[in-house]
């Protein structure tokens, strides 16, 4: 079993230590000699996707928090509207779905009944149908019109985490497929974005070997009752999944807020030494974000938060603010969910490991959840 763990303590350890693998073999051979993407594997009539008008992404826990970072992206390359729907809410919505909408259903295991069963709703409205998936020949991808396979490898752990990033990977790949399929002016930056991916596992690499902090905060936190976290932006799902994997893997009540949101509501939760933490969009995202969540940090930190910031390297305007910052390397802004997110998944790792808990398998979670 310790080699099957590939040295480290538990199959989550390992698995975010597959991640710089996870995302370089998920861009593998999609794209052609020249760096335009090519996606034949998915054997669905061009004419079909460019007619598409609509696109609703469903799947379940992180699966869905993929979606939301995807949706981002592929709004902002595309123009196409995009909606992220719980696949177990989706089905009982009387959703608007016709010939023209692409439904993108998003699963590690390709076997989870509530994302299975809205794929076959979806299909019974008459739209066109994606998986992407991380497991070759599972019932969502079979019963899809196409599969874009993840190259995560197998994901033992019941928390995701080499899964999510491997999906994120997989959703700008169609969603710059499909820009440049609809001939959006912007093709040509779909290579330079493509481009910039590649650089992206090295990075991820680079930040794993800087993780020492953080696992020594999380041995620290080991009696906290409650942990937030803000983002905006693509952060905002990040901060989703960082409190996702703290209830999974911890047992703390964790909750994730989109910054934006604090003072109609979250704020009121806050009190002296409450930690936080806050997914900072990079410098040059537009519309002066960055800007913004620096003072929400401030706001907080007034009123006594502990502000644990996750920033980008050079950025010195929340080193004021911040109890701790957490350095990730520099992306372009969609890129980002690549990098913040792995210290959000180090801290639950070696906050549930301080704790005493089985990391690998949480109580009442299973792995697949294959009923409704
Ligand atoms: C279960 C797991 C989660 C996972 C979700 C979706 O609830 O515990 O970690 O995100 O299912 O799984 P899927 O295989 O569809 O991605």
């Amino acid at each position: 079993a310790a080699a099957e763990k590939g040295g480290f303590d538990t199959f989550m350890e390992k698995e975010i230590h597959d991640q710089p693998q996870a995302v370089g073999d998920t861009l593998l051979g999609r794209t052609d000699a020249e760096g335009r993407l090519m996606l034949d594997e998915l054997r669905i009539d061009e004419e079909k996707l460019r007619a598409v008008d609509r696109i609703t992404i469903v799947a379940c826990g992180t699966a869905a928090y993929a979606g939301t970072v995807a949706k981002y992206a592929i709004e902002h390359w595309t123009r196409i509207p995009v909606e992220v729907a719980l696949a177990h809410e989706f089905r009982y919505c009387d959703p608007i779905v016709d010939e023209r909408t692409l439904v993108v259903s998003i699963s590690q295991s390709g076997e989870t009944a509530d994302t299975a069963m809205a794929v076959r709703h979806a299909r019974s409205l008459g739209a066109l149908t994606v998986s992407v998936c991380n497991t070759h020949g599972a019932t969502i991808p079979r019963e899809s019109d196409a599969v874009l396979y993840t190259h995560a490898g197998p994901e033992i752990a019941v928390a995701s985490t080499k899964a999510f990033l491997a999906q994120i990977t997989a959703c700008y790949v169609l969603g710059l497929y499909l820009a440049q399929l609809r001939g959006e002016t912007f093709a040509d930056d779909a290579k330079s974005v493509m481009a910039e991916l590649h650089t992206v596992p090295d990075k991820i690499a680079s930040l794993l070997t800087s993780m020492d902090r953080v696992e020594e905060i999380a041995r620290f936190m080991s009696d906290t009752r409650a942990v937030l976290f803000l983002g905006r932006h693509v952060g905002f799902p990040i901060a989703m999944e960082g409190a996702l994997k703290l209830k999974e893997l911890a047992y703390i009540h964790a909750e994730g807020f989109a910054a934006g949101e604090l003072k109609h509501g979250p704020i009121a939760l806050i009190e002296p030494g409450q930690p936080v933490f806050v997914v900072v969009p990079g410098p040059d995202t537009p519309n002066d974000l960055h800007k913004k969540v620096v003072s929400n940090i401030q706001e907080i930190r007034a009123r006594g938060a502990r502000t644990l910031v996750v920033a980008q390297e050079g950025d010195e305007e929340v080193t004021p603010f911040a109890d701790e910052v957490i350095r990730v390397p520099h992306t372009s802004p969609l890129l980002q969910p690549l990098l913040t997110v792995v210290p959000l998944q180090v801290f639950a790792l070696h906050l549930s490991t301080a704790k005493g808990l089985d990391v690998d398998q949480p109580r009442n979670l299973a792995k697949s959840v294959t009923v409704e």
